[in-house]
């Protein structure tokens, strides 16, 4: 019996949602790309999810959590272990005057809009990031100018030895796409942030227009992952990687966006190896121009060769 199959058999009726064995993580990703993960589960409820990571954690099965899959490259061969998605288990959101609760898998667009036809400003600049709230919250997610440290109170998580434990902004240390999150594979359960009170339409007309020059400026509606290069610091690495001629190059069917160079869009059938490769690339050319190496933002799950 492999690992997988020994949680399917663990997990008892009390399990609600689904279980799918070697199901293809390109399904599960905007970029539409990735392996099979030994084992997706969709937990329906957050007791399912708790249910779900503790026979994992008991049986010894890596667990991967993911929200959107936005901000992924899961690699050809795929996860060896237990993938388990938040959207469906972690859904609630909540208001108290100027304090918005969010649970981990909330579309984090969506979550922003609430919040600023209730007339709740800070977390506005982040309407366009495709994701989820506990996504965000772990890469630290950020756009025009406001990031989630900026607002954010504390997370609820579940530590492996489950455990739920609280803490705050800066016992979390958020850092630029960066939190002391990354790579512990604790599961974000929630997020508060304290937000302040503004005119909603005035909100809401900001996130038009800062939603339409996202489409102006990224290749929204494209297959991608989104920013796929950290801006080094006091620099746009979508500039770097411009001014350097990466545009249009392509290794496969993946391709540095023609619209923002720090994009790498799917055309049709790329793989990851195929993207992993045109990231080499990119990054060699900026190196060779201006001598920054250009650290990766966009987190590579999965086993590599
Ligand atoms: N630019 C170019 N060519 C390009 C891309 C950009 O010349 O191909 C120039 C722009 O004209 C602009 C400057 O570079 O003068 C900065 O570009 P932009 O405003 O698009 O911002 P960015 O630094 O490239 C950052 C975030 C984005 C976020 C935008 C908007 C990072 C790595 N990127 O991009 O976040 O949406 O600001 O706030 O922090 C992400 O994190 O996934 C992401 C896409």
């Amino acid at each position: 019996m492999t690992a997988a199959e020994s949680l399917v058999a663990q997990l008892s009726q009390a399990f609600q949602g689904e279980l799918l064995p070697n199901e293809p993580m390109a399904r599960h990703t905007t970029f539409r790309i990735g392996g099979p993960a030994d084992l997706y589960a969709q937990p329906a409820d957050r007791a399912s999810l708790l249910l779900v990571y503790r026979c994992a954690w008991e049986l010894g099965v890596p667990a991967l959590i993911l929200g959107a899959g936005s901000n992924v490259l899961v690699s050809d061969r795929g996860f060896r272990g237990v993938v388990i998605a938040t959207e469906k288990a972690l859904k609630a959101t909540s208001f108290e005057g100027d304090v918005a609760f969010a649970e981990a898998g909330v579309n984090l667009a969506s979550f922003v809009r609430a919040c600023a036809k209730r007339g709740l400003a800070g977390i506005e600049g982040m309407c366009g990031i495709p994701g989820t709230v506990g996504g965000a919250v772990v890469m630290n997610a950020g756009a025009n100018g406001c990031e989630v440290a900026s607002c954010l109170l504390h997370a609820d998580l579940l530590t492996p030895d489950l455990r739920e434990v609280r803490l705050t902004r800066d016992e979390l240390d958020l850092r630029y796409r960066d939190s002391a999150l990354k790579g512990l594979g604790w599961v974000v359960l929630s997020a508060t942030f304290r937000l302040t009170p503004a005119s909603p339409d005035e909100l809401m007309e900001r996130v038009h227009q800062m939603e339409t020059r996202r489409r102006a400026t990224q290749p929204v509606g494209e297959r991608n992952a989104g920013c796929v290069f950290k801006n080094p610091p006091g620099a746009s690495a979508g500039r770097l990687l411009d001014e350097a001629g990466a545009k249009g190059l392509r290794v496969g069917d993946a391709q540095i966006s023609t619209k923002h160079a720090n994009f790498i869009v799917n055309r049709g059938n790329a793989s990851a190896a195929d993207v992993k490769h045109l990231m080499e690339r990119a990054r060699a050319i900026v190196e060779e121009k201006y001598g920054i190496l250009l650290e990766p933002e966009l987190l590579m799950v999965g086993e590599w060769e």
